[in-house]
């Protein structure tokens, strides 16, 4: 695996790469990698020459700074699981090396960014399409994995790409679960023992409420998610909505989406969780 910590080296070694003709399938993170990450990696080996894989905790996507501070880092164990799943090349810059001019772009998303993580989450998703573009045009992928425990996050990438015609193919990848249901995480290993024993309530709430489709409204499966969240008194509920997948707007009559999904975000302790199901 080739480590590259500056931009010069990367350019270096991509344009070998693409000078070889290579395809490149590239998998962006922020380190404290899990088989959900891993999962994305072994997907995108398998469809292209070379898998390209960056680790950046990102400060401008955060908009809570403790959040920042304790965002796990264990680059060696990282390293480690990078080499296992045939990493070939690893960018892991610096914030000083990604981002040597303060920032100044602004991405505008419509509709896509008002609702969920964008409302709770103000500036969270600007944060995210300006790294992800400086990726793309330094890596320069052939096809790009992103995870579906993110949704909201595809959607604005899936966005960002049609939006600046940027020459990259988006690969939704499903969310990677624990036996027990709990969408794997890096903020998962913040959690207290307790907390992580019921932490995949958070699962069974959506899967459950998803299951009662035919009996529930949208607006009634949201409020019977909400108050099974209730029922356990560690979990504090930021939101839960049903949405039109394609375009994560509430939706009112399950005949006005092709597809729909149900969302929350979950405070538990010190770190908050996201979880997403499909509805039908
Ligand atoms: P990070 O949280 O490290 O996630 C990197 C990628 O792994 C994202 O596409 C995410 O959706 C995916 N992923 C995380 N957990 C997953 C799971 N349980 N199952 C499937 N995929 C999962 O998302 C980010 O980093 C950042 O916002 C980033 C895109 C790197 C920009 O900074």
């Amino acid at each position: 695996m080739l480590v590259c910590n500056t931009r010069k080296a990367l350019h270096n070694a991509i344009d070998e790469s693409l000078q070889g003709q290579k395809s490149i399938g590239f998998v962006p993170t922020m380190g404290a990698l899990h088989e959900g990450h891993l999962e994305l990696m072994r997907r995108a080996k398998s469809e292209n020459d070379l898998l390209a894989v960056s680790i950046f905790v990102n400060p401008i996507q955060f908009n809570n700074r403790e959040d920042y501070d304790k965002y796990p880092r264990v680059a060696e164990t990282d390293r480690q699981l990078l080499e296992s799943v045939g990493c070939d090349i690893l960018f892991s810059p610096d914030e000083h090396e990604m981002y040597p001019e303060p920032v100044k772009e602004r991405y505008h998303f419509g509709a896509l960014e008002t609702v969920m993580e964008g409302a709770f989450r103000p500036g969270h998703f600007n944060g995210v399409a300006v790294v992800v573009k400086r990726l793309f045009e330094l890596v320069r992928p052939t096809k790009a994995y992103f995870g579906e425990k993110d949704y909201q996050q595809l959607a604005i990438i899936k966005a960002l790409v049609e939006g600046y015609h940027l020459p990259v193919q988006i690969v939704p990848c499903p969310t990677v679960r624990e036996a027990d249901g709990l969408a794997m995480s890096s903020r998962n290993m913040r959690l207290s023992p307790n907390e992580r024993a019921i932490a995949p309530k958070i699962y069974k709430a959506l899967s459950k409420a998803a299951s009662l489709r035919n009996v529930l409204s949208p607006e009634e499966m949201r409020i019977w998610a909400l108050n099974e969240l209730y029922k356990t008194p560690e979990f504090h509920p930021e939101y839960v909505e049903v949405a039109d997948a394609s375009n994560l707007q509430p939706l009112q009559h399950w005949n006005d989406a092709a597809s729909a999904r149900i969302f929350t975000a979950v405070h538990l302790g010190p770190v908050r969780l996201i979880d997403n199901v499909p509805i039908f």
